[in-house]
């Protein structure tokens, strides 16, 4: 039984850029939070250690989401931190943000081996994942899904990696549709370029491509990791009560 009011938020892929704004404001907002890692465990245990000092609860786990086949440890694991850690048997906000970013010239240039990586992270991934945990969230929770701008406007070369992130915005309308029974809900966040360690960092030290994003951008940045927690906060409150099966895209206004 759980012994407080308080709301479990687990976010994949936590240990830095955009999972890790996202754990620090869904803790703000008064949510205990359980994040993954899939390599920089030492990152994720200063996040959980910044958590715990805002008076939250907080673990961290290892997953590779890539690996389809250690999920059901992955869910074991998970309810046993759940009971010792949080004395709860569910959580209440799967936020799949896990991932990464790759550069490739073109669509002539993709390798099939750069396809199935982008698939089985991007897609394939939060597809098994988000069905091996769903007995584990309660009714009434929220899924927040991470796309890219990338399915509105196109960038050369991006079209296997922006193809699996239609995926999960396709996924995301049929979560919605399926879990409203148990007033589940399911939304997407899709944002622009944002500086982190991306793409091998791509948007934050590459002055040309900064400048190119600057010019095309309405609001005439690139974008920070913490431009896009409070949006993915605000999906897992009651203030987005009544909004499900969405797309929400925080560009700045890239590309209008
Ligand atoms: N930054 C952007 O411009 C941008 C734009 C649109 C969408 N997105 C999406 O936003 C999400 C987060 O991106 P980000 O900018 O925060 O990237 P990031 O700074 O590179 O962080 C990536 C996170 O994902 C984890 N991760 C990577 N591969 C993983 C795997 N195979 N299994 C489990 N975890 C894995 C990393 O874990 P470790 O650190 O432990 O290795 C890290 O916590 C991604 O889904 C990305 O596609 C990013």
């Amino acid at each position: 039984m759980k012994s407080t009011l308080k709301k479990i938020a687990l976010i994949t892929g936590a240990s830095r850029g955009l999972g890790k704004d996202m754990a620090i404001k869904l803790a703000q907002r008064g949510n205990d939070i359980i994040i993954t890692y899939n390599t920089k465990e030492a990152d994720a245990q200063e996040v959980v250690a910044a958590i715990q000092k805002s008076g939250h609860k907080a673990a961290a786990l290892q997953l590779n989401t890539a690996d389809v086949t250690s999920f059901h440890d992955f869910s074991t694991t998970l309810q046993k931190t759940l009971k010792e850690k949080f004395e709860s048997e569910r959580f209440d906000f799967l936020v799949n943000n896990a991932g990464f970013g790759t550069s490739i010239p073109s669509f002539e240039a993709t390798t099939v081996n750069q396809f199935d990586e982008l698939l089985n992270v991007h897609f394939k991934g939060v597809f098994f994942l988000t069905q091996k945990l769903l007995p584990l969230v309660n009714n009434g929770g929220s899924i927040v899904n991470l796309s890219t701008g990338l399915t509105r406007f196109t960038f050369a070369g991006s079209g296997a990696y922006a193809c699996m992130k239609s995926a999960i915005e396709t996924l995301t309308l049929y979560l919605a549709k399926e879990l409203g029974s148990r007033y589940i809900r399911a939304n997407v966040v899709a944002p622009g370029a944002i500086a982190t360690d991306f793409n091998d960092g791509i948007f934050r030290q590459n002055v040309q491509i900064r400048e190119y994003i600057q010019s095309i951008t309405a609001l005439g940045r690139t974008g920070h990791a913490d431009d896009i927690g409070g949006v993915v906060a605000f999906l897992c409150s009651e203030d987005s009560k009544w909004v499900t099966a969405q797309r929400i895209e925080a560009s700045g206004g890239m590309y209008l």
